[in-house]
């Protein structure tokens, strides 16, 4: 049999209904920076070192193990069948750590703001402190949220804790509340957990009985301080607009701090992976949806809303600029305003300055794709590839109707609707020809006059 592992076990509980988010969606699966707040707690627990992950789950969320397998794939699952309180939700990943002699980290998938060295530092001090049993995450707030309150003893010790729901008058004025984070001694939370009762406001059984059943056993109980904007918990969906205010402030803090010019901050959002590299400027009013890479020295321009897209060196983007999943721009290329781009890849030096669609296309290097051109990728049914080779030059409101290659250094005439391939070094003209009558103009006027209009 292989050996036990020592690790620190993440349990992240997740198996709350979340009725205050009013959502036929999981509560967890609620994003913050287009990633799933579940997702963002597995990260923080894995970079705090956390192994195994354990999520527990109600019966029917199969969606939430899905999204935390695809977050960490060494991932296990409990499920608790039914939802009688985080204590029982905790108690419910025991098997599944059958294996597992290491100390356990209880975390809250409404949670997603926690950072791993908070975790660290709640590990590291129950490793420091051999007699202590729990560690609670705590932090002070005024006005105090309606958490549970820590309740310390002359030594600053924590004693128990207790709900808002339960507590007294005198307990509702201590301003120390719990993150819900607590870091147990190893081969001490099953037991401590299975003395637990349910005699409360909610008729649950509380996670957060654990300290005043570990002191009962002559354990001592710490806590360790935060700061409450990370601790704060997602129950609601004006609490989740919260957290995503949060989340963005740090992101572009981190940004800036990493060198990338923002010239209103606070009007730029990110996706929890978005990439951007140094030198790069940002206008005001510019949105990044998930999957966005930004290599160094691009421009962004106001208004550009960016998603799944890949943009090379010192491009510039926008305004106005809208790049949907499955765009690579080369480096040095240029996308301007009202131009939309899908599933298409621009070599270098390309431009598309002015109100165009170009999807599922390739463009070569130094091609100019002039004003309102169009590929025409899609029957109702199907969809097809235009191909521009490198130097060419599509004359302004030419439609290319797909499947259609236009050959490198190739002219196609302004207005054309280029329907069969062009060769390269060719000139496509696919429209009629101009013809001219004569003062036909003043001719017309003149009968219209006669006929009395
Ligand atoms: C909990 C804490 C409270 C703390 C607050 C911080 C308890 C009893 N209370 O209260 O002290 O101040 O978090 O945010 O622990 N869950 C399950 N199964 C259950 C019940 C809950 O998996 O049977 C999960 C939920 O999905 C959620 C987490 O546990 O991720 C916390 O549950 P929630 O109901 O939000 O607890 P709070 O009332 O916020
Ligand atoms: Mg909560």
């Amino acid at each position: 049999m292989a050996p036990k592992s020592n690790q620190t076990a993440a349990i992240i509980l997740a198996a709350g209904k979340g009725t205050r988010m009013k959502s036929d969606l999981p509560k967890v699966l609620h994003e913050i920076g287009r990633r799933s707040m579940l997702a963002h707690v597995m990260d923080a627990a894995k970079d705090a070192g956390c192994h195994p992950l354990v999520v527990v789950t109600a019966p029917d969320m199969v969606h939430v193990e899905r999204a935390a397998h695809r977050v960490d794939g060494d991932c296990r699952f409990a499920v608790q069948t039914e939802q009688l309180g985080t204590g029982h939700a905790v108690l419910a990943a025991k098997d599944v750590l059958e294996d597992h002699a290491g100390d356990v980290l209880v975390l809250f998938g409404d949670s997603p703001l926690m950072r791993p060295d908070t975790f660290r530092r709640m590990t590291d001090t129950l490793r420091d402190h051999p007699d202590c049993a729990v560690v609670v995450l705590g932090f002070d707030a005024f006005p105090t949220p309606p958490y549970g309150r820590l309740i310390l003893g002359a030594n600053g010790e924590l004693e128990r804790i207790v709900e808002a729901r339960d507590a007294s008058e005198a307990e509702l004025s201590v301003r120390t509340v719990n993150s819900g984070v607590m870091a147990i001694r190893a081969g001490l939370v099953w037991t401590l957990l299975a003395g637990i009762g349910n005699h409360n406001a909610q008729k649950e059984y509380y996670l957060t009985d654990i300290v005043a059943a570990a002191r009962k056993a002559g354990h001592r109980c710490l806590i360790v301080r935060g700061e409450a904007e990370e601790m704060m918990g997602v129950n609601s969906r004006a609490d989740l607009a919260a957290a995503e205010h949060t989340f963005q402030q740090r992101r572009r803090a981190a940004f800036m701090e990493q060198g990338v010019t923002m010239i209103d901050p606070s009007s730029v959002f990110f996706a929890a992976d978005t990439i951007i590299g140094r030198d790069v400027t940002i206008e005001p009013n510019v949105y990044f949806g998930t999957g966005v890479r930004i290599e160094d020295g691009v421009e962004i321009r106001s208004f550009s809303h960016i998603d799944g897209a890949h943009i090379g060196q010192h491009s510039i983007i926008g305004p106005f600029a809208r790049l949907r999943p499955g765009t690579v721009i080369g480096e040095d290329c240029k996308i301007g305003n009202f131009v939309e781009i899908k599933k298409s890849t621009l070599e270098r030096d390309a431009k598309v300055s002015h109100l165009s669609y170009i999807g599922d296309a390739t463009v070569g290097a130094e091609a100019n794709i002039g004003a309102g051109t169009i590929t025409c990728n899609y029957d109702g049914y199907n969809k097809y590839e235009t191909h521009i080779g490198s130097g060419a030059f599509i004359g302004s409101n030419s439609a290319l109707v797909a499947p259609v290659t236009v050959g490198e250094g190739a002219i196609v005439a302004a207005g054309s609707v280029v329907t069969e391939d062009v060769e390269p070094n060719a000139l496509a003209v696919a429209r009629t020809r101009q013809s001219e009558k004569e003062n036909w103009a003043a001719e017309f006027r003149h009968r219209k006059l006669k006929d009395g209009n």
